[in-house]
């Protein structure tokens, strides 16, 4: 998973839409025609119809084509958009392209044949996008012609190839394409070596190689594209189906390379990567995600790690790291850590105090769990086997967002906190092979979400509450090898008498699969004649008799209970209620929102920010949204909180990410959102007019901006002024986040921009 970078201020991509001229109307131009034909010749099958438009009797207005943009003055074709068009057939060698092409997106169709020669011999192509297609053969880049000033591939800033079934090795030649920003070659076939080559790349910024079946060292030279910021070696996030993961490198990743100063993604899990991770460190660290989880990477942990403030995602797990983590990992924003499998020592972990998932398991790490309450907005906690020691901190029980915690194999002493039964989220609470004494809290059973306890292996005393046999979602409760008495609860879910041995003092397990029969087949009994049936169904009647003036009392009760809430000044927030504003649809629901976050599970957890964590949740098939789910507390007054929702639910665009609904109460807070960046900030959807982006900054490169503003426009303000904006506008669409501005410096642009006038 890479982290996603925090979304671009969408409302300046609103305005470069505002600013924008309609699409010119009609031309023809002969090289431009036969290559949209030759295309079009080229598509065996168009079952959805996409090229229907495009014929020969139409020619005189190919502008107007489905996915044909021309350039606005000479009428040139620039772009050819035709992603997921279910289109197929084998394109030819030989196919041309339109002199003065740009751009060229026919990804997620059915391509077939080679990469044609002309794709990569263009000396006008900026984008080329084929991914997912079923091209084959190797790819090769033409050698320059003598007379030539611009090589071919010369202009190509994006080249992707993602997820073909492309041979051979990775040409060396492929450092004509000098102007590459981001070269995806992954999911294809390739073998060999990553060619040291592409170290003279020097405008690469995104280099994504997994998936293939590459083998020998990564070169050291790669150091040398300084823009480098996202680097995927190896890639293990396969869908059921998909190829797996063949690269397997040799040595270890090249000092140079992990310290390049713009890196920000380096992805390389079980990349068969030795050699030890660099101890120092010069410059600011811009990395946000690491994942060299399954190596064979030896060493210490490198103390500049705590340097990088923007890390997110750090998994080293499974290597054979060792040495302190102390201090290093004073990471502001982790929220995945995972250095399980290694053998470090000492460790003050919550310093990682927003951590989402954590994961120590099987180090060595000793001292005591006492910051543990500090991990406010812990989901997933696993420190087991290791040699923790001391009691287990009471004030667990404000872990609110805790769903699983794993400390089992320590040298933990005292007794089980009550404080547990405080967690409303908590799933799974694995305590197992310490030294924990004490009986075991009835306070406990209020976790009632609890799936899965292990106990065992302890030496707890004293009776088993018998309330676990109201917790309904309890499979497992395994309290074996302790020093218990008294008698095993009825539990919901059938239970194995392997969990209650080892307790010579408890009452005999009789199998708890025959305890409580279910309701049902007591009052079927009806046609029984047996006394002892009879027996029952007094015993029945007289449990129902009581039941139901219970009952009533309970609701008397409760009609008070209500009637006084209802005064109460905050409503109440244990309903379990989505608020949801207009052209929500009907499954937004709470259930539905958490059944399919998979109850907010890691695996959907989509990003992390200053007030919670988001969530990507499938409502229904193809229906996305995405909860954001706030760390409480943070929010002064909550009716505050729900008047500015409201606003906030009341603007509506189609590209900006719109509130849609929220819901507020216990345990949890959540927004939920409209789902989008999916969507790359610069993806071609966000415009009628195809990548609107590249068009902006394409005439701006030409300082030929004026093309770009309605004449309405043009009138009335001054063409110096418009361009400062668009200036503006464009930087706020950077792929680099560390270039893209703040809403701040943005505003104070724009003030300044009035202020001039
Ligand atoms: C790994 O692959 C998955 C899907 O195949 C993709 O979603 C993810 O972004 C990739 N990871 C990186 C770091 O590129
Ligand atoms: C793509 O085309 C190839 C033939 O070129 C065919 O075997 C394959 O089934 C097609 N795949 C899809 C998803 O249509
Ligand atoms: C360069 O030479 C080739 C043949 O070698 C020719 O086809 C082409 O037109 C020449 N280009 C220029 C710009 O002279
Ligand atoms: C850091 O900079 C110093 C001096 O400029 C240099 O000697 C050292 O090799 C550099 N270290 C790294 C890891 O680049
Ligand atoms: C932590 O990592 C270990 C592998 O060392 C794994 O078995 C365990 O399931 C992980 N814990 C969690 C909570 O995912
Ligand atoms: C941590 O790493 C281990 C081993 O690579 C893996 O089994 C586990 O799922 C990872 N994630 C977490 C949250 O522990
Ligand atoms: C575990 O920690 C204790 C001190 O807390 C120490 O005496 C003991 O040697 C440690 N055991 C291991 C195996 O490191
Ligand atoms: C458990 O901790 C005690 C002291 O707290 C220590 O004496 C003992 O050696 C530890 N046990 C293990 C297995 O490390
Ligand atoms: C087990 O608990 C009983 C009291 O329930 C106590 O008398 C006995 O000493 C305990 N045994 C051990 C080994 O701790
Ligand atoms: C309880 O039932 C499950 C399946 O329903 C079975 O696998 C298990 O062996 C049973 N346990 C006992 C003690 O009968």
């Amino acid at each position: 998973m890479a982290a996603p970078p925090p979304p671009p201020p969408l409302h300046l991509l609103l305005l470069l839409l505002l600013l924008v001229l309609p699409i010119p109307l009609a031309s023809s131009s002969a090289a431009d025609l036969a290559a949209l034909l030759a295309l079009k010749a080229a598509v065996a099958h168009d079952p959805g119809g996409a090229l229907s438009a495009w014929s020969a009797a139409s020619a005189t207005s190919y502008c107007r084509w489905r996915g044909v943009t021309c350039h606005p003055s000479s009428l040139a074709v620039a772009a050819i958009d035709l992603p997921a068009a279910s289109l197929s057939g084998a394109l030819p060698a030989a196919l041309p392209l339109p002199p003065r092409l740009r751009r060229l997106d026919l990804a997620a169709n059915n391509f077939s044949g080679p990469v044609p020669d002309a794709f990569l011999a263009s000396t006008t192509l900026r984008y080329l996008d084929v991914r997912f297609n079923s091209l084959s053969g190797a790819l090769e880049i033409p050698p320059p012609l003598a007379n030539s000033s611009s090589p071919p591939c010369a202009t190509l800033t994006h080249l992707r190839l993602t997820g073909n079934f492309l041979v051979g090795q990775i040409p060396a030649e492929i450092v004509q394409c000098r102007s590459l920003r981001v070269l995806d070659l992954s999911r294809n076939v390739l073998e060999g070596a990553i060619p040291r080559e592409l170290g003279r790349l020097g405008a690469l910024r995104v280099l994504d190689v997994s998936r293939n079946s590459l083998t020998d060292r990564i070169p050291a030279e790669l150091a040398n594209c300084r823009e480098l910021a996202v680097l995927v070696l190896t890639n293990l996030t396969a869908s059921p189906g998909e190829q797996p993961e063949f690269n397997a490198y040799v040595g270890g990743l090249p000092t140079e390379v992990l310290t390049i100063p713009a890196l920000e993604v380096l992805w390389a899990p079980r990349a068969n990567l030795d050699g030890r991770l660099p101890l120092s460190r010069n410059g600011t660290c811009r990395l946000r995600a690491v994942n060299l989880g399954q190596n064979y990477v030896a060493g210490t942990m490198p103390p500049w790690l705590g340097e990088c403030q923007d890390l997110t995602f750090l998994d080293l797990s499974f290597n054979r790291l060792e040495g302190s983590m102390a201090a290093e990992l004073a990471i502001g924003c982790l929220t995945y850590l995972n250095v399980s499998g290694n053998s470090v020592r000492f460790f003050g972990f919550c310093k990682v105090a927003t951590g989402v998932a954590i994961n120590l398991s099987s180090n060595q790490l000793s001292g005591s769990l006492d910051m543990l309450s500090s991990c406010i907005s812990i989901h997933n906690f696993d420190a087991g086997y290791n040699n923790f020691s001391g009691s287990i901190p009471a004030d667990v029980g404000g872990l609110h967002f805790l769903r699983s915690l794993v400390l089992s194999g320590n040298n933990l002493t005292g007794q089980i906190p009550g404080q547990f039964g405080d967690l409303a989220a908590l799933e799974v609470l694995d305590l197992s092979r310490n030294s924990l004494t004490g009986s075991i809290p009835l306070h406990l059973t209020d976790a009632s979400h609890l799936q899965v306890l292990r106990l065992d292996h302890n030496r707890l005393s004293g009776t088993i509450p018998p309330s676990f046999s109201e917790l309904a979602q309890l499979t497992v409760l395994d309290v074996s090898f302790n020093n218990l008495s008294g008698d095993i609860p009825n539990l919901r879910h059938p239970a194995d008498c392997g969990f209650f041995i080892g307790n010579p003092l408890l009452h005999q397990c009789l199998g708890t699969n025959a305890s409580l029969p279910p309701t049902e087949e007591i009052s079927s009994s009806k046609g029984v004649k047996k006394w002892g049936a009879r027996f029952k169904s007094l015993i029945v009647i007289l449990v129902a008799a009581s039941a139901a003036v219970i009952s009533f009392l309970l609701v008397i009760l409760l009609f008070f209970v209500c009637e006084r809430r209802k005064r109460a000044k905050i409503s109440n927030l244990r309903t379990k209620v989505v608020v949801t504003f207009t052209d929500a649809p009907p499954e937004l629901t709470y259930e539905n929102l958490i059944r399919a976050t998979s109850n907010f599970s890691i695996q959907n957890l989509i990003g992390s920010g200053g007030f919670g964590a988001t969530y990507k949740a499938e409502l229904v098939p193809g229906f996305l949204v995405s909860v954001k789910r706030l760390a409480m507390g943070r929010f002064q007054g909550l009716q505050q909180f729900d008047a500015e929702i409201r606003t906030l639910g009341r603007i509506r665009h189609r590209n900006l990410v719109t509130l849609i609904g929220y819901h507020l109460g216990e345990p949890d807070t959540f927004l939920i959102y409209n789902y989008l960046s999916g969507k790359r900030s610069l993806d071609p959807s966000f415009s009628q007019f195809g990548d609107i982006v590249s068009w902006g900054r394409m005439l701006m490169q030409e300082d030929n901006t004026s093309e770009f503003f309605s004449r309405g426009l043009l009138d009335a303000a001054r063409k110096d002024r418009l361009t400062e904006m668009l200036k503006i506008a464009l930087s706020c669409t950077s792929e680099s986040v560390a270039v893209r501005p703040s809403m701040r410096q943005v505003a104070a642009k724009l003030k300044q921009l009035e202020n001039d006038r």
